[in-house]
């Protein structure tokens, strides 16, 4: 049977996210993405150990072509876009929140877990929910904005389209995620660290942990 994959958009969904996924938004977005995209090769190239990509706030199913190149089984998680018709295996998608993800609703074997494109900022609880997920052997990706004044301008226009509608949900997202990200301090507050290593370019950041 062929396999449909048809992101159902609901009602509940928030504008902003909905928002999120057209193209004037991953425009602004496309060399944070690129960058991103990039790590991610190069994370499932080095570590052939890895059984499942669990993607969160995965949306369309972000990266799952890519997954799929790599034969990993690919879990995706979002509260807000439930997939249609899921008949294989090797794809998932838990339609809840991170943080109310329990272990054995993921695959067995290791996992790399992707926050991809920002994710973090809303996630509630997110360090605790990776020490309560995560086992040895897992592998945890963040990535987020860079520091750098060059991500502050591509900042700005992806969520002038994000959040075309209200300015100040606009100035106000972005200083979150400049405050989150300056207490986030992940190498403190996650359990089991054996390892880490940092990506960053002028738009985008990755940080990696091997736990
Ligand atoms: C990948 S993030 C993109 C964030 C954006 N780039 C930014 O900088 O704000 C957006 C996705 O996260 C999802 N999402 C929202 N809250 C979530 C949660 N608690 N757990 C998992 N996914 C969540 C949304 O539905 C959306 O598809």
């Amino acid at each position: 049977m062929k396999l449909e994959l048809i992101p159902q958009v609901t009602s509940k969904v928030p504008c902003h996210f909905l928002n999120m996924y057209k193209p004037q938004a991953l425009k602004a977005a496309c060399h944070f993405l690129t960058h991103e995209k990039s790590i991610i090769r190069q994370l499932l190239g080095l570590n052939p150990q890895i059984n499942n990509v669990v993607v969160i706030g995965s949306g369309p199913m972000a990266y799952l072509s890519l997954v799929q190149e790599y034969n990993k089984k690919y879990v995706g998680i979002d509260p807000y876009f439930p997939i249609k018709t899921m008949n294989n295996q090797s794809i998932y998608y838990l339609e809840h929140g991170f943080e109310d993800i329990e272990r054995n609703q993921i695959p067995t074997g290791p996992c790399l877990y992707v926050f991809w494109f920002n994710v973090f900022h809303y996630v509630k609880a997110p360090a605790q929910t990776i020490n309560r997920l995560s086992q040895p052997g897992d592998m945890v990706l963040h990535s987020t904005w860079s520091a750098h004044p060059e991500a502050d301008f591509h900042m700005k226009s992806y969520f002038r389209e994000v959040y075309r509608d209200s300015q100040l949900n606009y100035q106000h997202a972005i200083t979150e995620i400049r405050t989150k990200n300056n207490d986030l301090n992940l190498t403190s507050n996650l359990n089991g660290i054996i390892h880490d290593e940092h990506y960053e370019n002028n738009i985008n950041c990755c940080d990696v942990f091997y736990l």
